[in-house]
C-alpha cells in the first residue's frame, strides 16, 4: 500500500509537466497522514521552492497565525497545492499543468481521508465547485461527495487588502465550529440523530437547493450577519475572474 511518503517521492521524480523544469524542489505537502484539516492551495512561491515545503513563505506565516486562532498548529493539519512545482515568477499555474498534477493531489485526499477540506483561493475552490465565485461560496460548508468541502479565500489576498485579511478571519473562525459538528457526523452513533436533523432540513430546503450544507443547519451565530454578501465580494471577484470560467479538465472529482 503507497504511503503519503512514497506518493511525495513519486511527486520529487515528476516531469509529467513543463513545470517540472523551472524547479528547485518540488513541493509534495506535508502534514500527519491521519489529519482532520486537508489545506488546498495553489501553487508553490519562491519559499516553497526553495525548501521543498510547502507555506513557508509570507502566505504561510498568515496561514499559522489563522491556525493560532482557532487554537491549532501547522503540525495537526495536511498541507497540500493544487500543482507541486513553483510556476514560474509565480503566474498562475495552467490547465494543462493542474490536469497533470492532479492525480497526485485524488491521492493525497484518497490516503488521508481528511473530514475537512479547506480549499485555500479561487483555483483549488474551481476543483470541487467548477464555475463558482469564491465570492459567493466562500465561508459556506459544501458537500460534493466525499469529505466536506470549505473554501475561503487564499491567504496571500489577505497579505494585500485589509477586506480580504477580515473575512479570511471570519471565515476561518467557523472552523471549530464546523469540525465539531464534522466530528459528531462521523461518529457511527449519533448518525442517526445526524440524519434526522439532515431529513428536516430537506424538507425545509427549497427545491433548488444544490447542494446541502452542514452550515446551513448550524444554529446562526451573532458573527454570522458579516458572512453574507459583504463589501469585500467586489473586490474577490475581481480576484475571482478566470476562476468563473472552469478551464477544461477541471470538471473531475475524486
Ligand atoms: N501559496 C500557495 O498557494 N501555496 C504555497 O505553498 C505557498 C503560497
Ligand atoms: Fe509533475 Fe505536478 Fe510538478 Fe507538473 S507540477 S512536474 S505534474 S509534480
Amino acid at each position: 500500500m503507497e504511503t503519503l511518503e512514497d506518493l511525495a517521492q513519486r511527486v520529487r521524480d515528476c516531469t509529467e509537466c513543463p513545470l517540472h523544469s523551472g524547479r528547485t524542489n518540488a513541493v509534495p505537502g506535508e502534514g500527519p497522514d491521519d489529519a482532520e484539516i486537508l489545506f488546498i492551495g495553489e501553487g508553490p512561491g519562491y519559499y516553497e521552492d526553495q525548501q521543498g515545503r510547502p507555506f513557508v513563505g509570507p502566505a504561510g506565516n498568515f496561514l499559522e497565525e489563522l491556525l493560532q486562532s482557532i487554537g491549532m498548529t501547522r503540525d495537526q493539519v495536511y498541507i497540500a497545492n493544487m500543482v507541486k512545482c513553483r510556476p514560474h515568477n509565480n503566474r498562475d499555474p495552467m490547465p494543462n499543468e493542474i490536469e497533470a498534477c492532479s492525480k497526485y493531489l485524488d491521492r493525497q485526499i484518497e490516503l488521508i481521508n481528511p473530514l475537512l477540506i479547506i480549499t485555500l483561493g479561487r483555483f483549488s475552490m474551481t476543483r470541487f465547485l467548477p464555475g463558482q465565485s469564491i465570492s459567493r461560496v466562500r465561508g459556506r460548508l459544501r458537500s460534493v461527495g466525499g469529505p466536506q468541502i470549505f473554501p475561503i479565500m487564499h491567504p496571500a489576498a489577505g497579505l494585500r487588502r485589509q477586506e480580504m485579511r477580515s473575512a479570511i478571519e471570519e471565515d476561518f473562525a467557523k472552523v471549530p465550529g464546523l469540525l465539531d459538528v464534522l466530528r459528531m457526523q462521523a461518529e457511527p452513533a449519533s448518525e442517526s440523530a445526524i440524519q434526522e436533523s439532515q431529513a428536516a432540513y430537506a424538507m425545509e430546503a427549497s427545491p433548488s437547493t444544490e447542494s446541502l450544507s452542514l452550515w446551513d443547519m448550524m444554529p446562526a451565530q451573532p458573527s454570522d450577519s458579516t458572512a453574507e454578501p459583504s463589501p469585500d465580494n467586489a473586490a474577490a471577484d475581481h480576484e475571482a475572474t478566470s476562476a468563473d470560467v472552469p478551464p477544461p479538465g477541471q470538471q473531475r472529482l475524486f
